[in-house]
């Protein structure tokens, strides 16, 4: 096995499924949960695919253990094996491989997650581990602080909204945020500089903001447009490889947060 077999057959069910964004989001709710404030561990074990209790039961990852790891299955089955390469880093690789394969920046992803066996790994809740889409900065630095990422990085990374969409039957929001939402780019930034926003409410009641075109911004989306945050929004909006750069180490942080000796390669 080599990690370039890997990559060919996670390229190919993108270009057949246009699937990247929710793997994407898989690698993000893994790793995310990771904590070292008032509350501790987290790092990315994988513990989303036990649907018994826990991560893969958290209202905040509907439709990724169904969805996404249901798409991925055939690639699990073919490639995960333990010591060599865990369902974590498979995820890892996937959301690098898909964010490269819309048009993004190349990730170095490395191994050695160490997956969860049961659902009794998972944190203990999502509450102050993943942020709401309804609430502002305070809440974002609340969450993303004690992870430790700056409000710089916080902007970075929730540039990856340049792709996807939010569904009504997974978190109760619903559109994409750019017109290309399978394009990773800087738009998500220049879209919220230049595009005007009402406030709307979804058919799940899910407050959001609309623009006339269709495309979405969350309420913890806009709020990234007072400052300080404000002056990385323009900073991205005006320079894509700013972005890249600083999304490429903020990320590649999110996705080993709190794991110890992984290895450049398989
Ligand atoms: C800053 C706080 C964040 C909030 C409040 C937030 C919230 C959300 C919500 C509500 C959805 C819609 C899920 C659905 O209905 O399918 C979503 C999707 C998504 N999020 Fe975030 N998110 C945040 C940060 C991030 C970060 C840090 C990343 C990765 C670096 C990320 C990547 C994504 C992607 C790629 C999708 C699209 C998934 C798809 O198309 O299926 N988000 N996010």
């Amino acid at each position: 096995m080599s990690v370039s077999d890997i990559i060919a057959d996670l390229k190919a069910l993108y270009a057949e499924k246009n699937c990247g964004p929710i793997m994407i989001r898989l690698s993000w709710h893994d790793a995310g949960v990771y904590s070292n404030g008032a509350k501790t561990g987290g790092c990315p074990n994988a513990a989303m695919r036990f649907t018994d209790g826990g991560e893969g039961s958290f209202g905040a990852n509907a439709g990724l253990p169904t969805v996404a790891l249901g798409l991925l299955q055939p690639i699990t089955d073919k490639y995960v094996t333990p010591g060599v390469i865990s369902h974590a880093d498979l995820w890892a690789l996937a959301a690098n491989v898909a964010i490269e394969h819309m048009g993004g920046p190349a990730i170095p992803t490395r191994f050695g997650r160490v997956d969860a066996t049961s659902s009794a790994e998972s944190v203990e809740s999502q509450s102050m581990r993943l942020p709401d889409g309804d609430k502002g900065v305070d809440h974002l630095r609340e969450i993303f602080h004690p992870k430790g990422f700056t409000d710089r990085d916080i902007v970075a990374l929730s540039g990856a909204h340049t792709v996807g969409k939010c569904h009504a039957d997974r978190s109760g929001f619903d559109g994409a945020w750019t017109e290309d939402h399978l394009k990773f780019d800087n738009s998500y930034f220049t879209d919220m500089l230049n595009k005007q926003y009402t406030d709307m409410t979804t058919a799940a009641g899910c407050p959001q903001k609309k623009h006339e075109s269709g495309t979405i911004m969350l309420i913890s989306d806009l709020a990234l447009l007072e400052p300080p945050f404000r002056e990385w929004v323009e900073l991205y909006a005006k320079d894509q490889d700013a972005f890249f750069k600083d999304f490429v180490a903020a990320w590649v942080k999110l996705q080993e947060n709190g794991c110890t000796g992984l290895r450049d390669s398989l």
